[in-house]
């Protein structure tokens, strides 16, 4: 017989990227194999994000294909997980109704259940139950690795529908984390990413005896043989902490880059916003990380036309990005999700306008980047290559610690730590030639 066939999309963030390894991992597991197109598949899923409208049309489109795709031979089987169907729950059915299965992020592991029982009838798994952490993964590089410290989501931010995708926030004990990444490293893995929606918050949930802080939990990481760089997101501001802070100085893997989402840098939004932090806590958590660690590079998100957001308000924001002078940002037009305090709040902002100050944004933005990026120019850096550059197959691609993308001539292999001599340098990406002996494993 030969192996049915499943394909998987992915929208939205890491932590959806994370959560489609372990779908893959599952199936391959029950038998199945990935298909290079949807076409050829027995089973396609969609791993769905809700974040903003944009991200619902955008899978929507695709759901089409998979209507028709099912139309042709209707054996096949459609499925659809992550934010979207969580926050749709059964409508999903009535909508659209070739649609097989629908399960929300915490239960991903219902679907081998699904898939393995006699009859395939429409199925809706949405209660929270378990983490994707514990299935097998099939991981997308194999050098690097997603880890889920925690899921959910305690804070309510008045535009964001995750708390009501994700749920409350629960931590995975620190020992199965640690083992999770030493099995890793074993695996080849040399960086990680920590994942949670506000990692700053790890542990508080645990019990008291085998709690650990999460500069705690990253020294536990750094410890581990093979791992050469930690990453994590998102930090939250409310909760970002001194001592995370100084483990960027301090300890051996963890990159000097941290992404900490500003979202406005007006104090007045920010309160509507229910960020909990104002703009002065803001610059005052980058003045720590700049006095601690100078050369960190720093990127944020921002959301543009809140609510009631005034031209006052926006040139504050605008006057954070020049101040900071961010790494890199991801800008946002604000965008009304479904059950959302902000959804209903007056005076929101004419399309134009949002528009228009997304542009204005974008600009100081990239020019900010741009000039900081310059001071990688004539430096020698850790590159840890990805594979050939994207515009240019002669050439390879690889990442900075400080998260920069960097086309560079010479050789290596994916998963290697190679220097390279930085020449030029653009507001996304650097480039440079490599040394001629690789770099050693540290
Ligand atoms: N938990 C993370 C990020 C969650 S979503 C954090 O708090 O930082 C990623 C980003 O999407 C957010 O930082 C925010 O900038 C943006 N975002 C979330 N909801 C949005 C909305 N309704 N409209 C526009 N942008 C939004
Ligand atoms: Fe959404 Fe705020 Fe939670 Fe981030 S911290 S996931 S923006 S509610
Ligand atoms: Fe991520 Fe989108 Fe859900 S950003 S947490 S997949 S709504």
């Amino acid at each position: 017989m030969t192996r049915r066939l499943y394909h998987v999309t992915t929208f939205g963030c890491q932590m959806n990227e994370h959560d489609s390894e372990r779908i893959k991992g599952m199936l391959e597991s029950l038998g199945y194999a990935e298909s290079e197109s949807r076409a050829d598949a027995d089973l396609i899923l969609f791993n769905t994000c809700s974040i903003r409208e944009a991200a619902d049309s955008r899978f929507i489109a695709h759901l089409g294909e998979a209507r028709r795709l099912k139309r042709e031979h209707p054996e096949r089987v459609v499925g659809v997980g992550g934010c979207w169907a969580q926050s749709v729950k059964d409508e999903v059915f009535r909508r659209f109704p070739f649609v097989d299965v629908a399960f929300g992020p915490g239960q991903v592991h219902r679907l081998a259940e699904f898939l393995t029982s006699d009859s395939l009838g429409a199925q809706g798994f949405f209660e929270f139950e378990g983490f994707t952490g514990h299935l097998p993964a099939k991981r997308a590089r194999h050098h690097q690795g997603w880890v889920q410290i925690s899921v959910g989501c305690n804070s309510v931010c008045s535009y964001c529908i995750v708390p009501s995708t994700r749920g409350r926030e629960v931590s995975r004990s620190p020992d199965e984390l640690i083992a999770e990444v030493e099995r890793l490293a074993c695996d080849g893995v040399r960086e990680v990413t920590l994942l949670g929606q506000n990692v700053n918050s790890y542990g508080r949930d645990l019990s008291r005896g085998s709690r650990l802080t999460f500069a705690e939990l990253l020294e536990r990481v750094d410890a581990i043989p093979g791992i050469e760089r930690i990453r994590y997101t998102s930090p939250h501001p409310k909760d970002m902490r001194e001592d995370v802070i100084r483990a960027h100085a301090t300890l051996r893997a963890l990159c000097e880059h941290i992404h900490l989402p500003l979202q406005s840098g007006s104090s007045a939004v920010l309160k509507r916003m229910r960020r909990t932090y104002g703009r002065e806590r803001y610059l005052d958590r980058v003045a720590l990380i700049r006095e601690h660690v100078p050369d960190c590079a720093l990127t944020t998100d921002i959301i543009v036309g809140f609510p009631g957001e005034t031209d006052g308000d926006f040139e504050q924001t605008l006057a954070v990005a020049e101040e900071v002078g961010f790494d890199g940002a991801f800008t946002f037009v604000y965008s009304p999700r479904r059950g959302t305090e902000a959804a209903t709040m007056p005076d929101q902002v004419p399309h134009e306008l949002k528009v228009e100050r997304m542009e204005r944004l974008v600009e100081v933005v990239q020019r900010r980047a741009r000039e900081r990026a310059q001071r990688f120019v004539g430096r020698t850096i850790e590159v840890l290559v990805e594979g050939p550059s994207r515009t240019d197959p002669s050439r390879l691609r690889g990442r900075s610690r400080h998260n920069k993308v960097v086309n560079f001539d010479g050789l290596g292999e994916p998963g290697e730590l190679v220097d390279v001599t930085i020449s030029a340098a653009t507001s996304q990406t650097l480039s440079g030639v490599a040394s001629l002996a690789a770099r050693a494993a540290r």
